[in-house]
C-alpha cells in the first residue's frame, strides 16, 4: 500500500525498503539491549493528517559496539 501499485507503482521501491531496514536493523545490532525506555509514554502529533509520535524514547546497556560492515 505504501508504495502504490500499478502502472504508477514506485520506481524508488526497493531503495525505500533498504532505507527502512538499515535504519531499524542498525541500531539493534550496535546498541546493546535496545529497548522502549519502561516509562515511554507515546504522544501523537496533533492534527487530523499525519499519525507519527511526537517522540520515542530508547535506552540501552553499556557503549555502543563498533560497525562490522566496514574494515
Ligand atoms: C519510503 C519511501 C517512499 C515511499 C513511501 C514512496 C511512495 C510512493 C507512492 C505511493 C507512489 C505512487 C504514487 C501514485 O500512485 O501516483 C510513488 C511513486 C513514485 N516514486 Fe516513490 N516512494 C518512496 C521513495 C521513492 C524513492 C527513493 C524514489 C526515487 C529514487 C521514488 C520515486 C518515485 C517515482 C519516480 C514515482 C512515480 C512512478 C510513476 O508514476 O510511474 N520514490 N512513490
Amino acid at each position: 500500500m505504501a508504495f502504490g501499485y500499478g502502472p504508477h507503482h514506485c520506481i524508488g521501491v526497493n531503495l525505500g525498503r533498504l532505507q527502512a531496514e538499515v535504519s531499524f536493523a542498525t541500531p539493534y545490532s550496535r546498541l546493546p539491549n535496545l529497548r522502549l525506555r519502561p516509562s515511554f509514554q507515546p504522544h501523537q502529533v496533533p492534527g487530523p493528517t499525519f499519525r507519527a509520535w511526537t517522540s520515542l524514547e530508547m535506552v540501552y546497556d553499556g557503549p555502543a559496539l563498533p560497525r562490522t560492515d566496514i574494515s
